[in-house]
């Protein structure tokens, strides 16, 4: 597709936002409503809050409503709950003495509305992957082979894994082509995922079916009693949202969204109008917003709590209370819901911020052992030393549509941006520069590396950002500091994780040496 001949367009656009933000200026929502103020931000970005390019661009009449109503395009249609919760399988090792995948990115055909076929990608079968298990310690081969008819890496969201084996723009695998990695697995249990990254392709290929989860397991979590029954009480939820056209295609090139693609149609798992059949218990869910742009806020429609126990890359000290919870693109977090605990007299379900149903729940009478999820689960710790280091890294996101830049520079495969020293810490200051429109969240995502969140405009990050984290959002005119270490050598990517904007060349380049 021709991103330059969409540029009039985003010109025409900027206009557009323009004139409403000033016609509603006085109608947004209060910041800093919610107990924790740094919700409250998060949470303008899809309540049609008038910075937000993504409701700018339908053209929302009230767009300074806290609620998006139904006529709001961005809305998300609410699940029926009339199909159950596609689960992806487990892939198994090729062998039995290693752990050895093989990893086919496809085309497939799948029957997402009942009679009708859509056309997809998948990684060994016809939409989204498999689960990849890797333990902590362990050497890993993965054959990767690209039976698409166009280009394609794969990509390991949150490994650390050496930068040629990282699937990055400069991994590309021609059709018909396949290669093989082997890296060892040094990070602790967390849930991580993989996706393709070809430059300027990324979006298109992950829109179209291309993602899949990875967990990663430790000698700690076995020893935790956490929910670990897979598809009984511990499930993985992808987070999708797409736009079908009359004959239910995903045809990304009609509904591209240079700022970010957004639908209307809500998949968990691929699956459309999901529910979850669960006992009356404490169920773990592994959320991972797989959009391509959209922010979620998740929570309860019955307004329960549930427990945080992880962010991106491991488990969370101690379980964090939560009423709800915002996760940007690429984001993972896993909670606890205890459905023990719930009135089953009501109909449960996970909402978003607009109150539209993302996944009914369907309790059974069904009582397993009770679980006490530990009070302790995790040593992590932002140290003095690292508190006290000096920022090194400075990095300022900045515009949107195509016009999105990283220090006032687009993506340049031969440019390296940074180099640090790999085992050494530094300290990578972030800051979203608004816009006259005010701005939007960036996603920001660093390849090869888990990060501590040292601080958020100076302040300590909410309880719940206390842990590793491989994507940190980041609100406009907010600066965030991230301390960040690099276990390996390579050339890896840093970037935007609204998928549009990092093909729109919001990426820069660290060397590590
Ligand atoms: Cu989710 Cu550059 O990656
Ligand atoms: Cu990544
Ligand atoms: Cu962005």
């Amino acid at each position: 597709m021709d991103r330059k001949s969409s540029a009039m367009g985003a010109f025409a656009l900027a206009l557009v936002i323009i004139l409403s933000a000033c016609g509603i200026s006085e109608a947004g929502e209060a910041p800093g409503q919610n107990s924790d103020g740094k919700m409250g931000m998060h949470d303008d970005s899809m309540n049609g809050n008038s910075e937000s390019p993504q409701g700018g661009e339908m053209g929302m009449g009230g767009m300074g409503n806290q609620h998006m109503d139904h006529d709001d395009v961005a809305a998300l249609d609410s699940s029926s709950g009339d199909n159950e919760l596609n689960i992806p399988p487990v892939l198994k090792s090729d062998s039995t003495e290693e752990t050895k995948y093989t990893v086919r990115a496809k085309m497939g055909e799948t029957e997402i509305f009942d009679g009708t076929k859509t056309q997809t990608y998948g990684y060994n079968g016809d939409f989204l992957g498999p689960v990849l298990q890797f333990e902590k310690g362990e050497t890993v081969t993965i054959n990767l082979i690209n039976e698409l008819d166009v280009g394609t890496t794969f990509h390991w969201h949150g490994l650390k894994i050496p930068g040629e084996a990282d699937g990055g723009p400069h991994n590309v695998i021609e059709p018909g082509e396949e290669d093989t990695i082997k890296f060892e697995v040094t990070q602790e249990a967390a849930t991580l995922w993989f996706h393709p990254h070809p430059d300027g392709d990324t979006s298109e290929q992950v829109y179209k079916g291309l993602a899949g989860l990875i967990y990663i397991e430790d000698e700690n979590i076995k020893e935790l009693d956490l929910p670990d029954d897979y598809g009984k009480n511990d499930f993985p939820l992808i987070f999708q949202d797409r736009t079908f056209d009359e004959d239910k295609q995903l045809n990304y090139d009609a509904v591209m969204n240079e700022d970010g693609t957004v639908g209307d149609v809500s998949l968990i798992n691929g699956t459309v109008n999901p529910k979850l059949t669960v006992g009356q218990e404490k169920v773990r869910l592994r959320l991972l917003n797989g959009s391509n742009a959209r922010n979620y806020t998740f929570k309860m429609n019955t307004g329960d709590t549930f427990a945080q126990i992880a962010t991106d890359g491991g488990l969370l000290n101690e379980p964090v209370e939560m009423e709800e919870l915002t996760l940007t693109p690429s984001e993972r977090a896993e909670i606890v819901i205890d459905f023990s605990k719930i009135d089953d007299e009501r109909d449960v379900a996970l909402v978003n911020d607009s109150d539209d149903i993302l996944l009914p729940f369907e309790v059974t009478d069904e009582a397993a052992a009770e679980i006490d999820i530990p009070d302790k689960m995790n040593q992590f710790s932002v140290t003095e030393a690292e508190k006290d280091l000096p920022v090194t890294k400075e990095v300022e996101l900045f515009g949107m549509m195509d016009m999105v830049t990283i220090n006032g520079k687009k993506f340049d495969p031969e440019r390296i941006d940074f180099t640090q020293e790999r085992g050494v810490t530094e300290v990578w200051e972030i800051y979203n520069k608004p816009d006259m429109m005010g701005g939007m969240i960036h996603p920001f995502h660093i390849h090869g590396a888990q990060f501590k969140t040292l601080s958020r405009d100076g302040e300590a990050p909410p309880r719940n950002e206390r842990g590793w984290k491989d994507t940190i959002s980041v609100s406009p005119d907010e600066t965030v500091r991230l301390a960040v270490q690099f276990n390996d050598k390579g050339v890896y990517m840093f970037h935007c994780h609204i998928l549009e904007h990092e093909d729109n060349g919001m990426m820069g380049q660290i060397k590590v040496e």
